[in-house]
């Protein structure tokens, strides 16, 4: 029988961990940092969470949820994003009664059924952070910055944040019906999934992603022109904020989400060098979604990182580890000898490896150097007869005898002191 990952899903392999765990840790790190605490809603909700949230007419409901009934028969979800989620459990444990504004982050896998491409998957990861309960503007610039403090510390360069806003109940109605009118002459000459966004959800033709629609628009009225006060001057806000710390942004008054909740600011942050798929991160406000899904009329703002994008840009980490023993036994009494010592070294957070099988020495050694050990314990029955083990400096190249007794106590001074300089010409493999 040939098993193979169901498509669009994919392994994570040990060689790619590292940029993950860097990337988690930074952000955690990060998060923490700005106050906000990590919440792990569960991966299945109940359907209407997300159909209520994201909107009946957005792709993602229409075509990309995976969804199914349970074996009670209720219509269950895998959660498509993290917002909903976040939401629902902010409003099922009254996290509004316990603080006037609650910083969470969230980090794991989510579920859409897309055509998978480069970057993008049917099981991908996201690194999401929710402010909810908070109006002001100056919350949008500490999220952004946030964003932007996150993907610096990675080192991500080229990237281009982009921002606009989507107005509110009081002003979008009426730039939509503006949009309609100026779209209507031009609507049959527009794809076919903008002919039927025309009706259901005018908005989303604005980014869409075929370049003859784009062309086709011409230049329709900017959402940015139509803004009422309160929002107009909420996006000058934003952008004063942004422009006091230092951070470049870009209006673009085209972008406008794939998910219905956003009022006011939206962003997405692209880079350059990763295809059609180029946004790393996005997000905006959701000043009416916690009401909708049931809880107390409190606004919200937060963004999602695509991790398998961001980790495409990152350079591999430069970790340090703590260096490896290797012990090498030759016979069973030497084994037997040196197994509680890799227990005691191991206890004491010290990697340690042998090998199995009774092989020789050389082969021993060269598994040693592939592991990329600093140091080497080679027992064999001449060392056992005079009460010593031979301890190999691997990268210096030199041995020395150490008595049995004070095996393990000399190699945690080893591996605890500053490790000198390699000598030039030795290239160090892969570490494990
Ligand atoms: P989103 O734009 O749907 O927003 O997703 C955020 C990020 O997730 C994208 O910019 C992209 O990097 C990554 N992403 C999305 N779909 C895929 C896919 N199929 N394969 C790989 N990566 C993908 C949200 O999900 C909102 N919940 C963000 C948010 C949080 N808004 C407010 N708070």
């Amino acid at each position: 029988m040939h098993v193979q990952a169901v498509r669009g899903f994919r392994d994570i392999l040990p060689e790619e961990i590292p940029r993950w765990q860097h990337l988690e840790a930074t952000a955690r790190r990060v998060f923490e940092t700005y106050g906000f605490r990590e919440i792990r809603p569960p991966l299945l909700e109940y359907t209407e969470v997300f159909t209520r949230s994201i909107g009946e007419a957005t792709d993602i409901v229409e075509k990309e949820m995976y969804t199914f009934q349970d074996r009670s028969g209720r219509s269950v979800t895998l959660r498509p994003e993290g917002t909903a989620s976040v939401v629902r459990a902010y409003v099922e444990h009254h996290l509004h009664a316990a603080a006037p504004v609650s910083k969470l982050y969230y980090l794991g896998p989510m579920f859409r059924h897309e055509r998978p491409q480069a970057g993008r998957l049917r099981q991908f990861h996201q690194v999401g952070v929710e402010a909810i309960g908070v109006a002001d503007p100056g919350m949008d610039v500490e999220v952004l910055d946030m964003l932007m403090h996150l993907t610096d510390t990675l080192g991500l360069q080229g990237l281009e944040l982009q921002i606009n806003s989507l107005g509110c109940p009081a002003c979008r109605p009426e730039y939509l019906r503006r949009l309609q009118e100026y779209l209507g002459p031009r609507v049959s000459r527009l794809c076919e999934s903008c002919q039927r966004r025309f009706r259901q959800n005018p908005l989303r033709i604005l980014d869409c992603k075929v370049p003859a629609c784009q062309e086709r628009l011409e230049s329709p009225p900017s959402i940015l022109e139509h803004l009422c006060p309160a929002c107009r001057q909420h996006h000058q806000a934003v952008r004063d904020g942004l422009a006091a710390l230092g951070i470049p942004a870009v209006d673009n008054p085209r972008m406008v989400r794939g998910l219905d909740y956003y009022t006011r600011t939206a962003f997405e942050l692209l880079a350059e060098g990763l295809g059609a798929q180029n946004a790393v991160a996005a997000g905006g406000r959701y000043d009416g979604l916690v009401a909708e899904l049931g809880g107390p009329d409190v606004p919200g703002i937060g963004f999602a990182l695509g991790v398998e994008r961001l980790v495409s840009l990152m350079p591999q980490p430069t970790a340090r580890r703590r260096p490896l023993v290797f012990l090498a036994a030759l016979g069973a009494e030497a084994e037997a000898r040196l197994l509680p010592v890799l227990q005691a070294l191991r206890r004491q957070g010290i990697p340690a490896e042998r090998d199995y099988g009774g092989k020789s020495l050389k082969s021993q050694l060269r598994r040693a150097h592939r592991l990329g050990a600093a140091y080497a314990v080679i027992l064999g029955e001449e060392e056992l007869g005079r009460g010593v083990a031979a301890l190999r400096d691997m990268v210096h190249q030199s041995q020395e005898d150490v008595p049995l007794d004070r095996l393990v106590p000399t190699l945690v001074s080893r591996v605890e002191a500053p490790a000198g300089p390699a000598p030039p010409s030795q290239v160090r493999e892969a570490s494990p």
